[in-house]
């Protein structure tokens, strides 16, 4: 079996020059030394051909992907959006999900490393990876949710501040006088520029909303469940924004259970547009973000970044109301 000390020995160089080039951390060495040391530890098989050839053009047409929530429609749609752009530009695609845990997080961007992913594209579950990722040498872009970060970086995210403002509008135009909101925790960026939309048009318009009538928990249907039952023991409301889609389909089953209608004794409005709202009962008025859409643009200013030399873009699409049947 060929030891890196041999592969050394017949380059004449050191063993650490070796391993530095065999996992590609070999920016202060010379493309004709990297070559030469390539060349040799393919003759000798201790790399397969495959793997010399990336290290040699140094990229693996591989794209890494981590995000949140794999189970959530919002994130699948995403994915997809990120692999059709991806195929149709020569890319495969690694997909890896966090379950909404910053440790698999920082795992998956050491593993995506490791595998020589040519670019990342993440949507943080946690704001505080900004560390992590400056420490990644590839070109990295944020999908949906920013992170502080000192790399230069992509960002690819609807505009949640005018998402939350046309929610508020909608149920205000549906009458309602008492309205509640059930989101994730707002140190999560979308929830708190949605909340922040929506609280400006209710202060605008003179509408009270205290603090007791927000509920936050996770983006998912348990806590819309909750959220209601948990507010309807403090207050009565005619009107409900909820942070997305999975919260609105909780809220609903709820208010159900509490023997009230919607739309006719309480409005319900969503946000994303999963491909699921307009099949509940009744279909969902909701906030639709371009979520495909979302997926594509984060692959292109990914390949801008790779192929074209770009440093950092910043991409916003826009939300847009959706009418169905939960609003009065
Ligand atoms: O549904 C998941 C939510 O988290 C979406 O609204 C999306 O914006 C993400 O941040």
């Amino acid at each position: 079996m060929t030891t890196i000390r041999e592969i050394a020995e017949i380059a004449g160089v050191s063993s650490a020059t070796v391993s530095k080039v065999l996992n590609g951390k070999d920016q202060n060495i010379s493309s004709e030394t990297r070559t030469r040391i390539l060349n040799i530890a393919e003759k000798k098989g201790y790399i397969p051909n495959g793997i010399a050839k990336s290290l040699r053009i140094r990229n693996t047409k591989t794209l890494g992907l981590i995000i949140p929530d794999v189970t959530n429609l919002f994130f699948s749609e995403v994915a997809k959006g990120i692999e059709d752009a991806a195929a149709n530009h020569g890319y495969s695609l690694i997909l890896c999900n966090s379950d909404n845990k910053e440790i698999k997080e920082r795992t998956y961007i050491k593993i995506l490393q490791e595998k020589k992913v040519d670019g990342l594209i993440i949507t943080a579950s946690h704001s505080n990876l900004g560390d992590k990722l400056d420490s990644v040498t590839t070109p990295v872009v944020l999908v949906d949710r920013d992170v502080k970060i000192i790399k230069k970086v992509g960002r690819v995210t609807v505009d949640n501040v005018t998402g939350g403002r046309l929610a508020a509008e909608r149920l205000i135009k549906s009458g309602c006088s008492s309205i509640v909101h059930i989101t994730a925790e707002l140190d999560n960026k979308p929830a708190a520029e949605r909340y922040q939309g929506f609280t400006s048009i209710l202060a605008e318009r003179g509408i009270p909303l205290d603090k007791s009538g927000l509920h936050t928990g996770y983006f998912n249907v348990e806590t819309g469940y909750q959220g209601i039952m948990e507010l309807s023991k403090k207050l009565e409301f005619d009107g409900v924004f909820c942070g997305n889609d999975l919260i609105a389909i909780g809220a609903i089953k709820a208010l159900r259970e509490l023997g009230k209608n919607v739309p006719a004794d309480v409005s319900v409005i969503g946000f994303d547009d999963i491909a699921l709202s307009k099949y509940i009962d009744p279909p969902l008025t909701t906030i639709r973000q371009p979520i495909y859409k979302l997926g594509g643009s984060a692959v292109m200013v990914l390949l801008g970044m790779i192929e074209g030399g770009t440093t950092e873009q910043s991409v916003v699409l826009q939300p847009e109301l959706i009418e169905r049947m939960s609003c009065r």
